[in-house]
């Protein structure tokens, strides 16, 4: 299975993120890709299975260099393909907006014909409001906290890849998508 991972960073700890996901998944099989270098349409298209991941900035706003890319996702097609999303935010300090960046990027996915997979409970965060959630107990993206939790970053990605594994109905990540 091709992987590809698309990402944008202000401070480092979405990159930090996606690295520690190709620690966990291997060199040979997931390529990382910093959003604002690439023309999005074209590498995407490569790609089986696509992780999204994304900061929270400024009272739930995409970060900037994936706000200047959302329209090259709208326009990719990406029918039948599934696609998963992580953000970063801080629950407390930006508690009204928290991770509120990796609703929008999922539903531009959405919009261009994916599935989303990896939706995530809710449960252990503190937070007030978050466009993120799909009902009251579930994010529809992994959501990670480097500023208020980061003792849980490492096995909240872990626990998340052997849900992917299971959603996308493989072993390992160098089975073939059925
Ligand atoms: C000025 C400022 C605004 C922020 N706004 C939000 C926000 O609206 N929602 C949120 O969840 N986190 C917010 N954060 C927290 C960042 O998303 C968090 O620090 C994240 O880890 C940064 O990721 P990056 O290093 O990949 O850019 C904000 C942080 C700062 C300093």
């Amino acid at each position: 299975m091709k992987i590809g991972l698309f990402y944008s960073s202000d401070t480092g700890n979405t990159e930090s993120v996606a690295e520690m996901i190709q620690e966990e998944i291997g060199q040979d099989n997931l390529d990382i890709h910093e959003v604002f270098t690439i023309d999005l349409p074209e590498t995407i298209a490569q790609y089986e299975f696509i992780i999204l991941g994304v900061p929270t900035w400024y009272d739930g706003e995409v970060q900037n260099e994936w706000a200047d890319k959302l329209d090259e996702l709208e326009k990719v097609n990406l029918t039948g393909c599934k696609v998963a999303v992580y953000g970063l935010g801080d629950q407390e300090d930006w508690g009204e907006f928290f991770c509120d960046a990796i609703a929008v990027l999922a539903a531009k996915a959405q919009g261009s014909g994916a599935t989303i997979i990896g939706h995530w409970s809710s449960d252990g965060y503190e937070f007030t409001e978050s466009k993120a959630l799909i009902d009251e107990k579930t994010f529809i993206g992994l959501t990670l906290d480097e500023d208020r939790q980061s003792e849980l970053t490492e096995s909240r990605i872990k626990t998340w890849l052997e849900q992917l594994k299971v959603e996308l109905g493989v072993d390992n990540w160098q089975a073939e998508l059925s």
